[in-house]
């Protein structure tokens, strides 16, 4: 069904089968598929040829970076877990929310610490997960209503860089934007995010940030080209979608897996790099791509952080850093700051 909501028109589904859930989708079937379209023309066939990382996430790269979570090298995500099993606490206290926003997931272990916390304190009135994958999300909100059946759950449909604005109002909120996520976005796209996101809050609501750290460079390194290969075929993953989603006929082990860290941006950039000379053919949009031998796509920026950094670029979005923690060996940040 179609509704105008206070925010513009939306289509909202009360699920009858689960009392509780409302469902805003505010991105229609078609709109990956033309917004892929749009960005293979603008970042395959002229320049430097780039595709930014939200399409190494269909449902096989899904998996295979869930996989990557679980590798021995792979830090950032039992890093994150330790903190906020330590302060989540502290987090529920600080911040007085009664509505916690979770940008992205919506399902993981970290929000039930994060649910978990807020509900002990007694103040958990709303669950608010945000995603882009509509069928992900339903499944998610659901399983969440079933497991806290005393509070709303409002899930919202959305890409991050585009529906901040329609993040429900009312109540005390705290926005949770987990993972290091933060760090594929470049300064300029995470300057705009974050006013953005700031500018929807009222003073007294939060925004928990995680933060993968600046740290020895061989561990940075090994923390995304893992031995076993899997964020290399995490990687290579998004030329099957290319080859599905465009017709493409991309032989995803014609290119190599790299990922260095780049000292100047202090980003960890992923590359598909070309093992030979080769053309291919992108049926959908009747474009032919030509890589030289060696040349790069690059097709993620993970950025990597110091306490100072953060802290700036937070205040310079209007939010004041309320609380900032670490694991034991300093390798993560959460950060909590409130909107001024
Ligand atoms: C999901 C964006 C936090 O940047 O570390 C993992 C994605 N890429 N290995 C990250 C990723 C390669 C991950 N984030």
């Amino acid at each position: 069904m179609r509704m105008r909501t206070e925010q513009g028109e939306a289509r909202v589904t009360e699920g009858h089968d689960s009392p509780g859930v409302q469902v805003d989708v505010h991105v229609q079937p078609g709109d990956a598929r033309r917004a892929l379209r749009a960005e293979v023309l603008e970042g395959l066939c002229h320049g430097p040829k780039e595709l930014s990382p939200k399409w190494l996430y269909d449902e096989r790269g899904s998996q295979l970076f869930d996989d990557i979570t679980r590798l021995p090298e792979y830090y950032p995500t039992r890093r994150e877990r330790e903190i906020l099993r330590a302060h989540a606490d502290d987090v529920a206290r600080l911040s007085g929310a009664d509505t916690l926003v979770e940008l992205g997931s919506g399902t993981s272990e970290k929000t039930r610490l994060l649910l978990d916390a807020m509900d002990a304190a007694g103040q958990l009135k709303r669950f608010v997960p945000f995603d882009v994958s509509e069928a992900f999300l339903r499944k998610a909100a659901q399983g969440l209503a079933r497991e806290y059946p005393r509070i709303a759950v409002h899930a919202v449909v959305g890409d991050f860089e585009q529906h901040l604005g329609r993040i429900p109002g009312g109540g005390r909120r705290l926005v949770a934007f987990l993972g290091g996520t933060i760090g594929n976005l470049k300064p300029a796209q995470r300057a705009l995010f974050l006013r953005e996101l700031a500018s929807g809050l009222k003073p007294g609501d939060g925004l928990l940030l995680g933060t993968d750290l600046i740290k020895d460079r061989e561990r940075l390194f090994a923390a995304y080209n893992d031995s076993a290969g899997v964020t290399a075929d995490f990687n290579r993953n998004v030329l099957r979608v290319l080859n599905r989603e465009l017709n493409a006929d991309f032989d995803p082990e014609a290119f190599e897996h790299l990922a260095p860290f780049d000292e100047t941006n202090k980003w960890i950039e992923m590359r598909l790099i070309s093992r030979k000379a080769q053309s291919v053919w992108l049926k959908d949009l009747e474009r032919r791509v030509e890589f030289a031998q060696g040349e790069c796509l690059r097709t993620e920026v993970s950025c990597k952080f110091c306490r100072e950094q953060v802290q700036a670029e937070l205040s310079d979005a209007g939010l004041d850093l309320a609380a900032w923690w670490t694991d034991a060996d300093g390798d993560f940040a959460l950060s909590l700051a409130m909107k001024r």
